[in-house]
């Protein structure tokens, strides 16, 4: 009996640890990687030549604000400091996804008012930022994350994009 109760105990503890465990990663990681390849689509064609231009650098079109809001990480061990640190960082697929995570972490809403926060939130926050994502998007990117979103709907269920 007291074998029982113990392992009913330990049963609900190791559930109990492991929903935390998902929360926290989810809450680590709020955008999935379909969204953040058709965010990368819809922004440069997912374009990895390096780049920088018209005040944005890289595959995403990462502003120098967006990745100092984004935690300033760098590759490697380059100081944050260091002149290149944004350029290099934001150029990089993996470098500018975490970037994107973490701003989406501190800025994630829901803009359209649609009651949920999924990746069309998260696509207007990256263009329009954290205090502008009500705003009016160009009609070519919404109309190629749209196509890009749907395009994997098939395969994926909405509430996990
Ligand atoms: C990728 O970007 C580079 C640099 O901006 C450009 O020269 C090149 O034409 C682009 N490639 C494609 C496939 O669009």
């Amino acid at each position: 009996m007291a074998a029982n109760k113990l392992c009913c105990t330990l049963a609900i503890g190791a559930l109990l640890c492991l929903g935390f465990a998902a929360l926290i990663q989810a809450q680590d990681k709020p955008v999935t990687d379909v969204c953040l390849g058709c965010i990368c689509e819809a922004i440069s064609g997912c374009n990895q030549t390096r780049y920088c231009g018209g005040g944005v650098c890289g595959l995403f079109r990462i502003t120098w604000a967006y990745w100092a809001d984004g935690g300033k990480l760098t590759l490697g061990n380059e100081s944050p400091q260091s002149e290149d640190a944004y350029a290099n960082c934001v150029n990089d697929p993996y470098c500018a996804a975490n970037t994107i995570q973490n701003y989406m972490t501190k800025f994630g809403q829901d803009c359209n008012g649609d009651n949920a926060i999924d990746c069309y939130d998260f696509a207007a926050i990256h263009k329009l930022g954290g205090y502008g994502c009500k705003g009016e998007l160009s009609y070519q990117y919404q109309t190629q994350l749209t196509n890009c979103l749907n395009s994997f709907q098939q395969i994926d269920v909405r509430s996990s994009i």
